[in-house]
């Protein structure tokens, strides 16, 4: 299994292009099923959770194709199973996506129950009632969702309990061929959802509201293929400036939107860092500024993403004074806590609140990546440890980050990825 070898402190310094939104990225690719003739999608991150995805299509009968430049052409014309099996599953959550577009344009769906994960147990129930308000009959069996629509689905006005983005997404995918309207209520507004709106617009849906809490569907009777570019992945960006943050250095993250990274980009402000935007390009600038612990809540889009969570805890862990943690949308998304108190952290954990204590400095040591945004945290913290950190279990980090160690290194980090 590969592990990361980072040698710190660094100070990072330079220029990174961000890649497509992995979060945009899934929902598109699983939309293609939707389409009738072949979609050409650009600035798909080339990460493993996009391959598992690619497969996933492969084994339903869809045609990919991959070009010099790395767009993806996906002819799903002659669709032949609708099934996502387990194996796939287990390995990608978001596979959950193909439920949606599959009964909506089919009729029928399988797809494997996806477990617990290490960031909680994140339960599908949402999807499933949303689709059932929209006439499908779905059945729990052996592990599968098993769920069918012989007459087609028929538009709804659905509540959702709490916001869910793959829930939105499923349930506006299940939309766009339904008969009549559909109304979702309390609708995640994350970017990734507006993406997966504008994509499915352009390939012929009527869709409206994307970006609000309530969204509207006019079904239509077929979806034709277009060609799409994926946005900007903000976490990546994100984690970056997290990163010229910890480090006292300079950042400049190109190709990103910074109008979502809002939240984001105050609290680095309120951290004590200089930050500055383009149109796509936002700068970090900590040098000769010291970092203060700052307080943040993990809300649905527009507010503080969960996604950044980890990422600041690590910064909190550093700066001056005293910062709380708390997190709303994962009940178990701190398992990075105890690998950062082998760093030297020190972190109190008061249910879904992390209290830290800022260090000056924190120390190698070996540990261990539990999830995505887990492993970034922990490579952000060997960036000001002193000393060699290595990060086992490196697998998650490569689901969601293209080619890290070679955009840390052009930064100036001492990283170095070893095989076995
Ligand atoms: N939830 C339910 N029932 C449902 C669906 C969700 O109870 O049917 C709960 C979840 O358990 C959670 C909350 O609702 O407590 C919100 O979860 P959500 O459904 O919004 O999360 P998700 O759609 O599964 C996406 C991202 C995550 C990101 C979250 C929150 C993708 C593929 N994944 O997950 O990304 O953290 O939204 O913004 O879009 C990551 O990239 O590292 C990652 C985990």
């Amino acid at each position: 299994m590969d592990k990361l070898v980072i040698r710190g402190p660094s100070v990072i310094s330079g220029q990174i292009p961000i890649s497509g939104s992995k979060n945009a990225a899934l929902p598109i690719l699983m939309g293609c099923l939707l389409a009738e003739t072949p979609v050409t999608l650009s600035n798909v991150p080339h990460l493993r959770d996009v391959t598992t995805s690619l497969q996933l299509l492969a084994t339903m009968g869809c045609d990919v194709l991959m070009d010099e430049r790395l767009n993806i052409t996906l002819d799903c014309s002659a669709i032949h199973s609708k099934e996502a099996p387990y194996d796939l599953v287990k390995t990608m959550r978001a596979s959950i996506l193909v439920m949606g577009p599959l009964l909506s344009r089919f009729g029928e769906a399988k797809v494997a129950l996806p477990g617990g994960c290490a960031i909680g147990s994140r339960p599908v129930d949402i999807h499933i009632e949303g689709m059932r308000e929209m006439g499908a009959i779905i059945d729990i069996d052996e592990g599968f969702i098993i769920a069918k629509a012989p007459q087609g689905l028929r538009g709804a006005e659905i509540t959702m309990p709490i916001v869910t983005v793959t829930g939105t997404e499923n349930l506006i995918m299940a939309a766009v061929l339904a008969k009549g309207r559909t109304i979702l209520r309390k609708a995640a507004c994350e970017p990734e959802v507006v993406d997966l709106a504008d994509f499915l617009n352009a390939m012929g849906a009527r869709i409206r509201g994307a970006g609000t809490s309530v969204i509207e569907i006019d079904g239509v009777s077929a979806l034709k293929g277009v060609d799409y570019r994926v946005i900007p992945d903000r976490i990546e960006a994100g984690t970056y400036l997290a990163a010229a943050a910890v480090t006292q250095g300079c950042v400049t993250v190109t190709d990103v939107d910074p109008t979502h990274l809002e939240a984001v980009l105050e609290k680095f402000k309120q951290a004590g860092a200089l930050v500055t935007s383009t149109e796509n390009t936002i700068t970090l600038d900590m040098r000769g500024r010291s970092l203060s612990a700052v307080d943040i809540e993990t809300q649905p889009y527009p507010l503080f993403p969960t996604d950044m969570q980890a990422q600041f805890l690590v910064m909190n862990a550093i700066a001056e004074g005293t910062g709380r943690v708390k997190e709303t949308i994962f009940e178990n998304r701190y398992m990075h806590v105890a690998e950062l108190e082998k760093m030297g952290a020190r972190i109190t954990l008061d249910g879904n609140e992390a209290l830290t204590i800022g260090q000056n400095q924190l120390h190698g040591a070996e540990v261990v990546a539990t999830d995505l945004r887990a492993s970034a945290c922990l490579i952000i913290a060997a960036l000001v440890a002193q000393g060699t950190t290595v990060v086992n279990r490196i697998y998650h980090i490569d689901r969601g980050y293209e080619r890290i160690e070679e955009k840390f290194h052009r930064l100036g980090v001492d990283i170095q990825r070893l095989s076995s």
